[in-house]
């Protein structure tokens, strides 16, 4: 029995897995305040993972119906993330693994979101692409063995995707987090209504987001206030094409460069149907967890964690969390 645990950013999550990556329970508490703010505010999320991991990770136990004594190992996420909202994980799962005589993991975040394409319900192993869409991170990675040592195909020169979600729900005045009230206001709009820039002069596999979100600024500054409420649906809808089609144009030439045809999605942006389906429709062999193990959660903290070592234990009680991706860049 694995207890997981990943608080990198807003979401307190706990997860119990079994040896062989079979998921028991997985429990994200959801930090509602921070969409006062339009954003997550580092200092207000690493407090509130205070509070609520102990009761998340008790409720993870409660629901896979074991108790602290039937854990055998602890995965935790050790970066890149929040170092506030990472470091309440860390010394959670310290103490319970030297608590109970257990040995500890140290996961990374993007592995974890690699890892989340193993709990498809499909079989998939390497040699596989993996596209990781969050809201800190998009890339490609070429997964060629088990375990975090991918080579990077494509990465954003600026903003991820999920940035790019949440900055332009935010132009559009739909609230935090933006991916998803996004995709809902895109469901009535027409995504041929605006035609947004799709980072054409970028080569290869790697990403652009930033030239887009300043044109919805122009458009939204264009038609005037009044205008620009009364057509916020097809702003959505194209705005969102406009990410999509970039999604699906750099997997396409990853896999034409690469030769790998299986293509996993993993990474909050994941969660978005039109996403899913502007892949698929693009004839790409595509893998993609259920919506709960694409957004953050722990359970692929513990999926992942098969596929790291145990700390050793000084290096356990020494483990510190990191900020920035060490895989992501290049
Ligand atoms: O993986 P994740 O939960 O956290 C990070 O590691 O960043 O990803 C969060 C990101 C946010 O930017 C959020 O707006 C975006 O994923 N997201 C979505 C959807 N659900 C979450 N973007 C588009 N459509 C969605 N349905
Ligand atoms: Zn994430």
């Amino acid at each position: 029995m694995i207890l997981a645990i990943e608080t990198s950013c807003d979401d307190s999550c706990a997860a119990v897995l079994t040896s062989s990556g079979d998921v028991l329970s997985s429990v994200v508490g959801s930090q509602v305040i921070h969409d006062l703010y339009g954003g997550v505010v580092p200092e207000i999320a690493a407090r509130h993972h205070l509070e609520l991991l102990l009761p998340v990770v008790e409720r993870a136990l409660a629901e896979a119906s074991i108790g602290l004594a039937d854990l055998e190992s602890v995965a935790v996420t050790q970066g890149p993330g929040l170092v506030g909202a990472l470091l309440v994980g860390l010394a959670t799962a310290k103490g319970l693994a030297a608590g109970l005589g257990i040995p500890l993991r140290a996961v990374d975040h993007l592995h974890g979101h690699v890892a989340a394409s193993y709990l498809a319900g499909v079989p998939l192993e390497p040699p596989f692409l993996c596209l990781v869409a969050s809201g800190g991170h998009t890339l490609i990675a070429n997964v060629q063995e088990p375990g975090p040592n991918w080579s990077v195909v494509g990465t954003t020169i600026d903003d991820a995707a999920g940035e790019a979600f949440d900055k332009g729900a935010r132009i559009l005045g739909l609230g935090y987090p933006g991916g998803p009230l996004l995709e809902e206001q895109a469901k009535a709009g027409d995504p041929d209504a605006f035609d947004f820039p799709r980072a054409k002069g970028v080569a290869g596999a790697d990403f652009s987001f930033a030239g887009l979100k300043t044109s919805l600024l122009y458009a939204v500054r264009d038609l005037g206030e009044a205008d620009a409420t009364a057509r916020r649906a097809d702003l959505a809808a194209s705005y969102q094409a406009a990410i999509v089609d970039q999604l699906v144009e750099r997997v396409t030439r990853a896999v034409d460069s690469t030769g790998v045809s299986v293509v996993a999605f993993g990474g909050g942006v994941a969660a978005n149907s039109s996403a899913r389906l502007g892949l698929t429709a693009a004839g790409i062999k595509l893998v993609v967890p259920p919506r709960k193990y694409c957004t953050d959660n722990a359970a692929m903290i513990g999926r992942a964690s098969l596929e790291v070592q145990d700390l050793p234990h000084d290096a356990a009680f020494s483990l510190d969390a990191y900020s920035t991706a060490t895989r992501a860049g290049r």
